[in-house]
């Protein structure tokens, strides 16, 4: 803890880039979670308690019960994250309270993971990996553990917001044909093909998660989606977990319904469904779609200019959920 009473008071949940905390101890009064371990559910209510701003992780639950716990003078909660399903947004208006996430400086760098995903699953590079550290005997042979090429492939974009269109231009440069579907329906602005959820489940070799987790998107990808997949088709998940039905996807991969999955988000975080770590089949990643140093800086200073907007500056920032919520003079 640092700082003198008359500056605003702030909470973060976890431990932060070096250069992040550096700001926010230089602006504000500081309590920081300096661990890479979660706070229990009593630690968090109690350490938002008298504070001006809250940095929550995307594993905080922010709900009215929090805000509640916070009290009347909470203004803002920053979200470490662009993905903002840990948050009741709504509860958040109704106690003023400003919500702002971390969209743009993270695109490219889960877009890559996207990809890098892909590749893995479909060319078996993490089951090699496996194998050889297993010191399995092995040898070249033109029948040997072989895997899907991506050039010609379908790639199916569900939910194509800023990530969505990042792997689309990326699975481009490998040759890739691309389709997407999202709920509101075509984009004229973009030159992919628009397909229904249920054309594109059935038709793509690979299909990519990109929606946000909401209620109409939670187990989107149930026993029946999986079975309506391409026999040889994989799936990868960077968006979140419980857009998955994992016990199904389990099923699924064990009963070679589908060739694979890679995921890097799980319904359960940090858990991983037991059956999936006994797929050969599946690429498991512990969510690292935005970890890289510079990334994860720069998610780290949106979060500090929008409580700065906010607590030093009386200001709604551009990464603002719920503008009109702010409570702008103190
Ligand atoms: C997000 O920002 O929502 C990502 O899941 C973090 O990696």
């Amino acid at each position: 803890m640092s700082g003198t009473q008359s500056r605003p008071k702030v909470f973060v949940t976890r431990r932060v880039p070096e250069r992040v905390l550096a700001e926010l101890e230089a602006m504000f009064e500081l309590t920081i979670h300096d661990a890479e371990q979660p706070l229990t559910r009593r630690e968090l209510l109690a350490g938002v308690s008298g504070q001006d701003g809250v940095l929550a992780m995307l594993s905080d639950a922010i709900d009215d019960e929090l805000l509640t716990a916070a009290g009347e003078q909470l203004r803002i909660v920053a979200n470490y994250a662009v993905g903002y399903n840990n948050i009741d947004v709504e509860a958040c208006s109704r106690h003023g309270v400003l919500v702002s996430n971390t969209p743009d400086v993270l695109t490219t760098t889960t877009a890559e993971l996207a990809l890098t995903l892909m590749l893995d699953v479909a060319r078996r590079v993490t089951e090699g990996d496996r194998m050889l550290r297993a010191r399995r005997p092995w040898i070249w042979t033109p029948t040997f553990m072989l895997g899907a090429t991506l050039r010609g492939r379908l790639l199916g974009i569900v939910g194509l917001g800023r990530i969505g269109k990042e792997v689309a231009r990326l699975a481009e440069a490998f040759g890739m044909q691309v389709v997407y579907t999202r709920r509101s329906g075509p984009d004229a602005e973009v030159p992919w093909e628009f397909l229904t959820f249920d054309e594109l489940v059935a038709r793509a070799d690979v299909i990519t998660i990109h929606c946000p987790l909401t209620p109409e998107t939670h187990h989107l990808f149930d026993a029946d989606t999986l079975r309506a997949m391409k026999h040889d088709a994989y799936l990868v998940n960077t968006a979140r977990g419980p857009v998955v039905d994992e016990a199904a996807l389990a099923d699924a991969l064990l009963a070679g319904e589908i060739a694979g999955a890679a995921l890097d988000v799980f319904e359960r975080e940090p858990e991983v469904h037991e059956r999936l770590l006994e797929c050969e089949n599946v690429v498991l990643a512990p969510h690292l779609g935005s970890a890289t140093d510079e990334t994860r800086d720069a998610m780290g200073m949106l979060c500090v200019s929008a409580l700065n907007a906010v607590l030093l500056d009386d200001r709604v920032p551009e990464n603002a959920l719920n503008p009109t919520a702010a409570r702008i003079v103190a």
